[in-house]
């Protein structure tokens, strides 16, 4: 599950787990959540090496609201890259301070598995750069959506 990553658009850097979740930290600091107060970010790592931030942007009408997830793979897929190694996500309860454990919502399993190998992708979920869980989006959506053919 700590799987090395080369960037080929940088010779000889790597996009570890690290440095992922240490992207998704950053992102979580942009996260605008003034109606939930819980801050997420996520970082969304390519196939081709290329890593997309996305964190929660709310409205003051809820519905409009977007997940951190959601707003890396629209990201992403807006420029056109649509294959996917791992998403890594961190969640802060802002008040309290406390970084807790955020495994995705449905809606964004959904989109996940809409352009990612449900048995490969991983979704990793970080207290910190040194502990995290991962889990493949089967084990998170078994069933899910999809067309046939
Ligand atoms: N949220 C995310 O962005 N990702 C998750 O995995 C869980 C929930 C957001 C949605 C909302 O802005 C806030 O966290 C509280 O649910």
């Amino acid at each position: 599950m700590n799987g090395i990553f080369a960037h080929p658009s940088r010779k000889g850097m790597v996009i570890d787990m690290e440095r992922l979740i240490h992207s998704a930290l950053m992102a979580r600091e942009r996260a605008y959540c003034p109606y939930s107060g819980f801050a997420v970010g996520a970082a969304l790592l390519a196939k081709n090496g290329s890593v997309y931030t996305g964190c929660n942007v709310e409205n003051a009408a809820f519905s409009p609201s977007c997940c951190a997830e959601r707003t890396a793979f629209f990201k992403a897929v807006s420029e056109g890259v649509k294959e996917f190694e791992r998403i890594a996500i961190v969640a802060q309860n802002v008040k309290e301070g406390k970084i807790e454990k955020a495994t995705p919502c449905g809606v964004c399993l959904q989109v996940m598995l809409e352009f990612c190998d449900p048995d490969a992708f991983e979704v990793v979920t970080a207290l910190s750069v040194k502990e995290y869980e991962a889990y493949r989006l089967r084990e998170l959506l078994p069933h899910g959506f999809q067309r046939e053919g």
